[in-house]
């Protein structure tokens, strides 16, 4: 209504009629049938004076009710509504017209949403006669309004509520143009730090040299979607594994609005999937071991029997043919054979967890030391034997006699690994296996514990020979140099003794 100035009547009315109604009756007269508009007139000082169809069906008030009452009876008790009522006749007063949109209250009490124009009436000689208003119930558009604008903040609330992933939008070239809770959780940085940057500073500056933030999004914008995972950097530095997808947004037409990213941190799931991996592997390492062992154990013990036997029968029919040298021979070779035997047979009780074992508390240190001697001489001079001891060493609870055994099975497999030579390292401190440590292996709980290393500067082992070495008769020794079990009864020894043993080794 700008630019209409203040609402002539017709001079011609008041002369040929002078005791007709007043002008603001005739400025409203003509709406007076019409349904869709509340049209009304109220007199300068705000009383209603006309009142038309469309205004008893917003308004819901007969005519008869409402002419004479005052226009505020039309408005909400609310003091922000009576001021918007207030501005608006000024308004008009002062302009000639006013357009507002604000809430109204009907007959029954309940309000609507009101678009009102509101004309200042004038009589020729330029006096105020009053106000004429065009009401239109809007209460409709204004709901569906609202509806989208809630929608749209509940969209929002969702979007920022999701803390567990970074939810953000990229222009079409890359640049941050939203960001929610969960992206400056992960990501570190926040909103108004952030808006506007390049989305590759999150990327390893290795990848974003590469060109991968710019080919996910060539990927998402020709395929519509990308998904990947790599290492992305955090505000602080720190790198993470990141789940991503990179959708395409498209408006209608197809024209491409920029890119919807989402990001998940899985670091924590790749290492829990790794450690479950190494889990899954060393049980099935000890299950295996486990059922080789009772098979074998059973076995030997029962050959063992059987060699022991015969060697009994062989040293009584020796003593019978004491002087017959040709028998004696005999039966020492068989003997020696049944030695030969026993042997074995034991080394595979020790595997099979089935030794005779008598533990006792002794301090390894002083045990390492005894062997020293007999170690050089096994050992050779090209082979350098070192011992650290570390202080305070607690006593272990175990069998030394086999230990002493043990130590010098892995010695000789030293020696064997360093055919020219090396150095032979004997270690023993105390150890403290704690939770995290003893999660993925399943035979030994925490605790403390004596370590005793024994490390050579060898070959090596690759990683299928360190896969098999503990089993039994595995030995990449030529025919006859090697049978294969000395890794397999220091296995079974440690495990009989209530200890853990594991081999680090890197051709
Ligand atoms: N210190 C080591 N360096 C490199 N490889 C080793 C070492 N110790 C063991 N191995 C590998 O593990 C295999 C198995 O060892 P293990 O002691 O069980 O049997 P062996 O030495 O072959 O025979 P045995 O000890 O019965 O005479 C060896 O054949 C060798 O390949
Ligand atoms: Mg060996």
């Amino acid at each position: 209504m700008d630019g209409v100035p203040v609402q002539k009547l017709n001079d011609m009315s008041r002369t040929e009629n002078p005791d007709g109604p007043a002008a603001e009756y005739w400025a409203t007269e003509w709406a007076r049938p019409v349904t869709e508009l509340a049209v009304f007139a109220i007199t300068p000082d705000g009383f209603i004076s006309t009142w038309n169809a469309g205004a008893e069906v917003i308004y819901g008030y007969r005519p008869d009710e409402i002419i004479g009452a005052h226009s505020t009876v039309l408005l909400p008790d609310d003091p922000k509504d009576r001021e918007a009522f207030e501005a608006e006749l000024r308004q008009a007063r002062e302009k000639g017209s006013s357009a507002i949109e604000g809430w109204r209250k009907r007959k029954d009490g309940s309000v609507l949403w009101a678009s009102v124009v509101t004309t200042a009436l004038v009589d020729t000689n330029g006096t105020p006669v009053g106000f004429a208003k065009l009401v239109r119930d809007e209460s409709e558009k204004r709901k569906a309004h609202e509806a989208v604008i809630e929608s749209e903040q509940r969209f929002r609330l969702l979007v920022d509520g999701v803390s567990d992933d970074a939810i953000y939008m990229l222009s079409p070239d890359g640049f941050v143009t939203n960001w929610n809770n969960g992206a400056r959780r992960i990501k570190g940085y926040s909103a108004q730090e952030i808006m506007g940057s390049h989305f590759s500073r999150f990327y390893t500056p290795e990848d974003a040299a590469a060109g991968l933030p710019q080919r996910a999004l060539e990927i998402a914008a020709l395929e519509g979607r990308f998904e990947s995972e790599g290492w992305r950097v955090r505000r602080d530095g720190t790198r993470f594994v990141a789940h991503v997808i990179v959708d395409a947004i498209r408006d209608d037409s197809g024209a491409l609005l920029g890119f919807a990213k989402i990001t998940r941190d899985v670091t924590e799931k790749r290492e829990a999937d790794k450690l479950l991996e190494e889990t899954k592997a060393a049980l099935f390492r000890a299950q295996k071991m486990e059922a080789i062992g009772r098979l074998t154990g059973g076995v030997a013990h029962d050959f063992n029997n059987v060699l022991q036997v015969l060697r009994g029968n062989l040293e009584l029919l020796q003593t019978r043919c004491a002087r017959d040298q040709w028998s004696m021979e005999r039966f020492g070779n068989a003997i020696q054979a049944v030695e030969r035997g026993a042997t074995l047979a034991s080394q595979l009780l020790a595997f099979g967890r089935r030794q005779a074992l008598r533990p006792e508390p002794v301090n390894l240190a002083a045990m390492v030391r005894g062997t020293d001697d007999l170690l050089r001489r096994a050992l050779g001079e090209t082979i350098e034997v070192e011992t650290v001891v570390s202080g305070g060493l607690w006593n272990a609870f175990v069998d030394v006699h086999q230990l002493d055994n043990v130590l010098l099975n892995l010695a000789i497999n030293a020696r064997d690994a360093m055919p020219d030579g090396g150095m032979l390292t004997l270690e023993l401190s105390n150890a403290m296996l704690d939770d995290d440590y003893v999660r993925s292996l399943s035979d030994v709980p925490a605790g403390q514990y004596v370590m005793l290393g024994v490390t050579d500067t060898g070959c090596g082992m690759s990683a299928d020979v360190l896969e098999r070495a503990f089993d039994p008769f595995f030995t990449t020794k030529p025919e006859g140099q090697g049978t294969g079990l000395g890794l397999s009864m220091a296995y079974g020894f440690v495990k009989q003794s209530g200890g853990h043993i594991r081999i680090y080794s890197e051709p």
